[in-house]
């Protein structure tokens, strides 16, 4: 249990002295405290299940002012026939007025009530009393009386009579109601158990003042506890999405670890995005269900002749490569097409082409597109995170070290590396993660060292590292998602709820 507040106290050791139940009014004129402070200690107390709370709601019946007028001078109808009895039973209608000294908007009232009330009548001008004597007090005027003299009263406790006297003194706007409610506190067993144990009462000081430390009376007075694990009010400031925190790490981490980062258009060549990478031209990645083609324009240009060649001559017999190649004629046209690049190994064979000389370590987080059915875990535009190592001696295994680091950085715990399959890379690995919250491994990027049937085409005659990823996938496995589609949703209360990754 938390450490009681002085008011919580104080109210428990009222509630003791009344017997252990008591009303809050009750518990606050006992205790000192204000309504307000015993009603939210009470709050407190119930929550620590010390005491029970029960309430009832109620409305109390008081006097509007004109109400207070007629409690003193008498209802106006009963002004009228005490007038017209000292008129002799009988008068006009503004003389009996004038004789009660009602005003004149008053007078049609006290007629219609006297009339009501059967007190008297109007006949012409003329006002008749019908009663022999003064008739009694209705339970109209006697409620006004009570009231006057009480304050005010508890409409639920009235008698059956006065209740509907209240409806009636309300209609002529001479009572009116007030909800209100009514609290009783009563003391659990625990509470019980908690009194008897005994309470102190103490002041509590909830700030620490430059006069408390001057004074040295901070050595004296207890301070309030306070639950620093209690939420606070939510703050939606603005802040990047977390996608690009997620990128901006990428970069970071790759700058840290000593890599250049290098960009390239989103639109590229067939020849970049395919035939420099070794892919045959019928191969099914390229067909129109993978990879969109642009319609205008068509067609790119391709680089300098004896790049393409060396291209050319690879696909079609393996160059000087010691491949046979892919065995069919290559075609500048099919190479030319424009399309909206599906990786940005396009973007590092490019730069390849015009650097070759080690050590080379460059990266790249972009954009890429794949004609691909959006699902929880495909997206048809995405980012990829690219990179190549160019070394005299790098090996597979100097690619598994960079790219463990790279991840590992990002905070992913369990990672391994799996046989696979690329065209263009030989031998080629996937990196894959355990995605804790799917329970399963998911492929974090492809990697392997570029082929000679690559490499030759480009004039490079060192080994090449190189690996690409998906992002987003990264960004599920950090932020615990299992629908790809989260990041793109702009789900307010999502963005909201996710901190700052850093
Ligand atoms: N380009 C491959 C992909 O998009 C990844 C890859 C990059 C594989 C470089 C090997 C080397 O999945």
């Amino acid at each position: 249990m938390a450490s009681l507040r002085i008011n919580e106290r104080k109210t428990l050791l009222a509630l003791r002295e009344l017997g252990g139940k008591a009303s809050v009014e009750k518990i606050a004129e006992k205790s000192g405290l204000a309504d307000a402070a015993v009603m939210r200690a009470a709050l407190t107390l119930s929550a620590e299940n010390l005491v029970s709370l029960s309430s009832q709601k109620y409305a109390l019946a008081s006097l509007t002012r004109e109400g207070e007028n007629y409690a003193k001078l008498g209802l106006p109808e009963r002004r009228l026939i005490r007038s017209l009895m000292k008129l002799g039973g009988e008068a006009e209608v503004a003389e009996a007025a004038c004789e009660a000294k009602l005003e004149a908007g008053l007078v049609p009232i006290a007629l219609g009530w006297a009339k009501k009330k059967g007190w008297g009548e109007i006949r012409g001008q003329k006002c008749l009393l019908m009663v022999k004597s003064e008739p009694a007090l209705g339970s109209d005027e006697k409620l006004l009386n009570l009231i006057a003299e009480r304050g005010s009263v508890v409409v639920e406790q009235l008698s059956q009579e006065f209740r509907e006297a209240v409806d009636v003194l309300k209609k002529r706007k001479l009572v009116e109601l007030e909800d209100k409610a009514y609290h009783e506190l009563e003391l659990t067993v625990k509470g019980w158990e908690t009194v008897k144990k005994g309470l102190e009462i103490f002041e509590e000081v909830t700030q620490l003042t430059p006069e408390l430390i001057i004074t040295k009376r901070w050595r004296n007075v207890k301070f309030s506890k306070f639950d620093v694990t209690a939420p606070g009010p939510s703050a939606p400031v603005g802040k990047a999405h977390p996608l690009q925190q997620i990128i901006k790490r990428a970069r970071e981490i790759f700058l840290e670890m000593g890599f250049t980062e290098i960009r390239g258009p989103m639109v590229e060549t067939a020849f970049w995005n395919f035939d420099a990478l070794f892919q045959p031209q019928d191969h099914p990645a390229r067909e129109m269900m993978d990879t969109f083609y642009l319609a205008n324009p068509r067609i790119g240009r391709l680089p300098k002749e004896e790049i393409v060649d060396g291209v050319a001559k690879t696909h079609e017999n393996g160059w000087v490569t010691g491949s046979k190649g892919w065995g069919y004629k290559w075609s500048h046209e099919e190479a030319k097409k424009l399309v909206l690049r599906t990786h940005t190994t396009a973007e590092t064979i490019k730069y390849l082409a015009m650097h070759k000389k080690p050590p080379i370590k460059v990266f790249s987080v972009d954009r890429v597109y794949r004609n691909e059915q959006v699902t929880y875990k495909h997206l048809a535009e995405f980012h990829q995170i690219e990179g190549i190592v160019v070394d005299k001696k790098a090996t597979l295994r100097d690619l598994m070290g960079t790219l463990k680091t790279f991840y590992t950085k990002f905070g992913i715990e369990k990672i391994e590396f799996w046989p696979s399959y690329f065209p263009y890379t030989e031998p080629s690995a996937q990196a894959v993660a355990y995605h804790p919250k799917l329970k399963r491994w998911m492929e974090l990027c492809g990697m392997g060292m570029f082929r000679p049937e690559v490499l030759a085409p480009m004039g490079i005659k060192y080994p090449v590292l190189a690996w690409g990823g998906g992002l987003e996938r990264l960004a599920m496995i950090e932020l615990g998602l299992d629908d790809i589609r989260m990041l793109y949703g702009n789900i307010l209360g999502w963005l909201r709820r996710t901190p700052l990754c850093q």
